[in-house]
């Protein structure tokens, strides 16, 4: 089982923190297709410290969400711990997990993000700092290194434990290598021989069956599932389900997809406003129709869609049309 300082989860499948992407709405449906673990979208040490509020909006927790890990960036001692302790006392988050993993030059030039990655020392350094300052575990998701010719993920994660870190996250790439490539698992294999507190294994799981392969060949304490769940939060569920029983639930069928599309909306809509969700909502809903037939003509409307009544009756009606082929194809058959 996966347990992080006193928090057990119900089970290994984890849903990785992804910006722009994992909030509150994403979060608590995913949560609902079974999730033990759900991490919320990066959250910048600075917006929190000076209080900005379009920061201070991403701290939003349901309670429903729980067990939740907040994962916050920065790149300097003072701001992340000052960061760290406001999220400790002022969020109902059940982690503190530190990012050590983003790519993008923007996070990596603020010495944020990636950049870590290059300095075991530093690493011990800002997680004891955070460590002591709060009361919540504190974890670390980090990539295995910053390029082909410096891989210290065995060091970085021994320097997390030491520091007091409850777990670490692998992604199996290099910041060089962005997301392109296969991730490595033999690395993530090398660093839960190496260290002694949990690890959650991530990278290129697309299906149940890659999950069991990562658990069984890496012996990794969680999974964690980041793209494959984008449109899908079934891939949560049929991963949760395999693992319990071995059984390969189905896919789901348009009409499925849209009524949960349409709840993500409706928790977007709550949270944020209509106008913003609504646009927020639509890489959202292309993910979920992706492999729907003949959702080419209606991926395009969505882009047209400005409030939720237009997008809800544009899916409604293809929910609708695809069924209607679906029963005609049935009757000639
Ligand atoms: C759109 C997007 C946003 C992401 N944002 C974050 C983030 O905020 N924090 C983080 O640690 N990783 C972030 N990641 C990386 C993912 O958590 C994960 O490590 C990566 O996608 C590999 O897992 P996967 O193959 O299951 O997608 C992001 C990935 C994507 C695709």
């Amino acid at each position: 089982m996966l347990k992080i300082g006193d928090i057990e989860m119900k089970n290994q499948v984890v849903l990785a923190p992804m910006a722009g992407i994992c909030n509150s709405a994403f979060r608590l449906t995913v949560k609902e297709f079974g999730a033990g673990l759900v991490c919320a979208e990066m959250v910048s040490d600075k917006g929190i410290v000076s209080q900005n509020d379009r920061t201070l909006d991403m701290l939003f927790i349901d309670e429903r969400e729980k067990p939740l890990s907040l994962q916050i960036f920065g790149g300097e001692r003072e701001t992340l711990v000052q960061a760290a302790q406001y999220v400790d006392k002022n969020t109902n988050a059940d982690i503190i997990d530190i990012n050590m993993g983003c790519p993008v030059p923007k996070i990596t030039k603020c010495d944020a993000g990636a950049k870590w990655l290059l300095d075991p020392n530093k690493i011990y350094e800002m997680v004891s700092a955070v460590v002591d300052a709060v009361e919540k575990p504190v974890t670390v998701k980090m990539r295995m290194g910053w390029d082909e010719d410096h891989i210290f993920a065995i060091e970085n994660a021994q320097a997390v434990e030491r520091a007091g870190g409850k777990a670490v996250a692998l992604h199996g790439r290099t910041r060089v290598q962005m997301y392109e490539g296969i991730a490595n698992w033999d690395i993530i294999r090398d660093v839960k021989q190496a260290v002694n507190i949990p690890v959650i294994g991530n990278g290129d799981v697309q299906t149940p069956q890659d999950a069991k392969r990562m658990l069984d060949e890496t012996g990794v304490d969680g999974v964690m599932i980041g793209r494959a769940a984008l449109g899908n939060p079934w891939m949560i569920y049929r991963t949760v389900k395999y693992l319990e029983t071995g059984e390969l639930m189905g896919e789901p069928n348009a009409r499925e997809k849209i009524d949960v599309s349409i709840l993500h909306l409706d928790r977007l809509i709550a949270l944020k406003n209509e106008h913003i969700a609504v646009r927020e909502m639509r890489k959202h809903a292309a993910w979920y129709l992706k492999g729907i037939r003949g959702n080419a003509i209606v991926r395009n409307g969505i882009n047209e869609c400005n409030t939720r009544d237009e997008l809800v009756s544009l899916l409604t009606n293809f929910a609708d049309e695809v069924e209607a082929k679906e029963q005609e194809a049935h009757q000639v058959g």
